[in-house]
């Protein structure tokens, strides 16, 4: 449990301001206003581009945060480092016990900020409702193909049938809106495409393709075998042509109609179209880290500093430093771009 009490409403910490406002600026311009919280790197998944058959191996559980600490550290970044947005990913979220108090606790911050959650969408059909209960705004489920034989191949387990039922209770919980990610893989599910925009559309979701990044633990990415926004569309030309609806704006999705068959697409071409210029996250891993990119080389540790006693004024310090060190991208294009060692499943999507 996630314990609170009338004298320490929030975090475990009183409210207090910062004796020097701080805001996650960096040195190119950027302000990141939107946290990504890792619960847990364990899946219950093994897709083929994240990690390996055998799983990973798994932080142990003395390095990773606890309910209390996880709300004390979300709660420095809400109420004195501008913070709007929270989104909880994984590893997968729906396997970190407790999730629908966690949510609860960040849903008391004042202000309020937006929360959001990234799933693979297994076991939600149990606990969309008490999500959107306990405060959850808006949720990614992500989905690469509806094909039972190739998710099966995909994800090496035969769980279609709970994912496209979470899809479901998301919207009867009324989440909205309700997003799915998909990655298109060559040769495994890059001819579903069009079919994943019109089940899409059928179940009133909105379906995003993401470039695949090289973010697997195997390291096994290959540009060339990546398919790229541009071969997206054409792979959806049956639906009609990309006709671009407006502006990203800091929002990596772009998004189109295609022609007027009725239907719409995102593309997040974060490999052929990079939007760091406008980027405006920060990344906390289960075991307390503050990552300032996705592709970040070094991480900043606040979870020593918290255990050892750090107020709210010197965490906010350590994580103000380490978005000022923020790099201005992600580099994947530059003949020296290394993998980051700790793979996409323990730094969330
Ligand atoms: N590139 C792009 N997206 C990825 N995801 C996982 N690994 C990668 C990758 N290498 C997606 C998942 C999920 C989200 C958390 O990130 O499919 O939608
Ligand atoms: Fe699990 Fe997501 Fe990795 Fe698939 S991509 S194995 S759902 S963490």
């Amino acid at each position: 449990m996630v314990s609170r009490t009338q004298e320490t409403p929030r975090g475990g910490r009183p409210a207090r301001p910062l004796s020097t406002p701080l805001a996650l600026d960096d040195a190119h311009g950027r302000t990141a206003t939107d946290l990504r919280v890792s619960l847990t790197d364990r899946c219950n998944l093994r897709c083929t581009y994240c990690m390996p058959a055998e799983g990973l191996p798994w932080l142990p559980g003395d390095e990773m945060l606890t309910d209390d600490e996880l709300i004390t550290l979300i709660g420095v970044g809400v109420r004195h480092l501008g913070i709007r947005t929270v989104r909880l990913t994984g590893g997968e979220p729906l396997l970190r016990k407790n999730l629908e108090q966690i949510v609860s606790a960040i849903a008391e911050f004042e202000p309020r900020p937006q929360i959001a959650l990234t799933t693979n969408g297994i076991g939600l059909a149990r606990r969309a409702e008490a999500l959107a209960a306990a405060g959850l705004d808006r949720i990614n489920i992500s989905l690469d193909t509806i094909d039972r034989d190739t998710f099966k191949r995909l994800t090496r387990r035969d769980r279609l049938a709970d994912v496209l039922a979470g899809v479901r209770a998301a919207r009867a919980a009324g989440l909205d809106p309700v997003k799915i990610n998909s990655v298109l893989m060559r040769g495994i599910n890059d001819h579903e495409a069009a079919d994943l925009v019109r089940w899409a559309t059928e179940e009133g979701v909105q379906l995003r393709f993401i470039e695949q990044m090289p973010l697997d633990a195997q390291h096994g990415w290959d540009r060339g075998e990546m398919i790229t926004a541009a071969e997206i569309g054409e792979r959806l030309a049956e639906l009609g042509p990309l006709e671009a609806l407006d502006g990203r704006g800091s929002a990596p999705a772009e998004r189109f109609r295609l022609g007027d068959s009725g239907h719409r697409v995102g593309i997040i071409a974060a490999v052929t179209r990079p939007f760091c210029g406008a980027c405006d996250r920060v990344r906390l891993t289960a075991d307390g880290q503050i990552r300032n990119c996705l592709f970040a080389r070094t991480e900043s540790d606040l979870r020593a500093p918290l255990r050892a006693g750090a107020d709210d004024q010197q965490l906010a310090e350590l994580w103000a430093a380490a978005v000022a060190s923020k790099l201005p991208g992600h580099g994947i294009d530059d003949p020296s771009f290394l993998q980051p060692d700790r793979p996409m499943s323990s730094i969330g999507g």
